[in-house]
């Protein structure tokens, strides 16, 4: 597999270091203000929110804000509160997102519906959603409050469709796209958007910059999709298999099914809508997988978005910074976690 992820553009590995390079200060103060942020009087709350938070994760979506404002060559217009405000976005949809899933791991740690059950993660989900609506507010941009207002109730909608089309073997490429489009692209194409908003750019420069954060985050899920059969749990800090465990419908199967004889197809219906799947299903399903080609084709998939979301910044100066974020994309495509 390393042949068809290693990136043709560079020697080293594709990483995330440019990007937090260029904004570790700015994210220095972001994190601040999500620490502080995610207090509450009931201890429980900055408890189960804080088990996440410490526990890592990427932060791409503030860390893209904070770049594509760089980009354009406004920093300052930046404010702190509305990065803070897309993780705690990113944050609620990842609690909410492992209760509909039932998932028991996350950023390598046991995930909050394990440890303290879903009503209080959800909750608590709830609670960070309200406290990024109220830095919205804060942040003072009405037109960032719409964006991302809009971005939250169409992750939601994703998240809803999906579980929709769940244990639907015939859910189709169209259907597939527009459910991850909504739950995952949106908030990355908000993300880059509104440092255009804010930095009063011109509606070109401001698309350019949406659709760079769509395609990006279009590549990022299919990648997603993919290394939930491919990568391990240690890499990925999230339990392999868990797609095919709870009867998700992802390009990897819908290509799978499409391409198979019979007798797959009759494996790929019993196992997502009969919902057999034991361990010995997952690597028949694995082997289905490689032999159809359906693995190596969605991360196919992936560099044509990945080479979109890189077109979508042609307009801008050639710069570090548009390096930082070129090379964002071919991490994407490569990354194993
Ligand atoms: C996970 O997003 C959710 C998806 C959209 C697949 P990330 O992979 O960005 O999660 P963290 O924040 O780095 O853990
Ligand atoms: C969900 O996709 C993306 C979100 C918007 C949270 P997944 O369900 O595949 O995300 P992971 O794999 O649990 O991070
Ligand atoms: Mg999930
Ligand atoms: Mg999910
Ligand atoms: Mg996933």
């Amino acid at each position: 597999m390393t042949a068809i992820l290693s990136s043709s553009r560079r020697s080293k590995p594709a990483s995330l270091d440019p990007l937090m390079r260029l904004v570790a200060d700015d994210m220095q103060a972001v994190n601040a203000v999500i620490l502080n942020r995610m207090q509450s009087e009931v201890p429980l709350i900055p408890e189960l929110a804080g088990h996440l938070i410490s526990s890592g994760g990427k932060r791409m979506r503030p860390m893209l804000m904070l770049a594509c404002s760089r980009l354009i060559g406004q920093p300052e217009t930046v404010h702190y509160k509305l990065a803070a405000a897309i993780e705690f976005i990113h944050t609620a949809t990842l609690l909410h997102d492992d209760v509909v899933d039932h998932s028991d791991l996350r950023r390598g740690k046991r995930t909050a519906n394990n440890i303290w059950g879903n009503g209080p993660t959800v909750l608590v989900g709830d609670f960070l959603l309200s406290r990024a609506f109220e830095m919205m507010v804060e942040s003072g941009s009405l037109r960032a409050l719409d964006i991302l207002a809009n971005a939250a109730a169409v992750i939601t909608q994703g998240e809803v469709d999906q579980l929709v089309s769940q244990y639907q073997v015939e859910t189709d490429e169209p259907r597939y796209l527009s459910i991850i489009g909504a739950k995952t692209a949106v908030l990355f194409a908000a993300s880059c958007r509104i440092a255009a908003v804010m930095a009063g750019c011109s509606d070109i420069l401001e698309q350019n910059l949406a659709n760079y954060g769509q395609y990006l985050g279009i590549a990022f899920q299919l990648v997603d999709d993919a290394i939930d059969y491919m990568s391990d749990s240690e890499t990925m800090g999230k339990g392999v298999g868990d797609d095919f465990r709870d009867g998700k419908v992802t390009l990897p199967v819908i290509l799978a099914y499409k391409r198979g004889d019979d007798k797959d197809r009759i494996f790929w219906r019993e196992a997502i809508e009969g919902r057999r799947i034991s361990n010995e299903d997952l690597m028949i399903a694995k082997d289905l997988l490689v032999k159809t080609d359906a693995l190596t084709d969605t991360l196919k998939r992936a560099h044509e978005y990945g080479d979109k979301a890189m077109s979508s910044l042609k307009a801008f100066p050639d710069n570090a910074v548009k390096e930082a974020l070129l090379e964002t994309v071919e991490f994407t495509i490569a990354r194993a976690y």
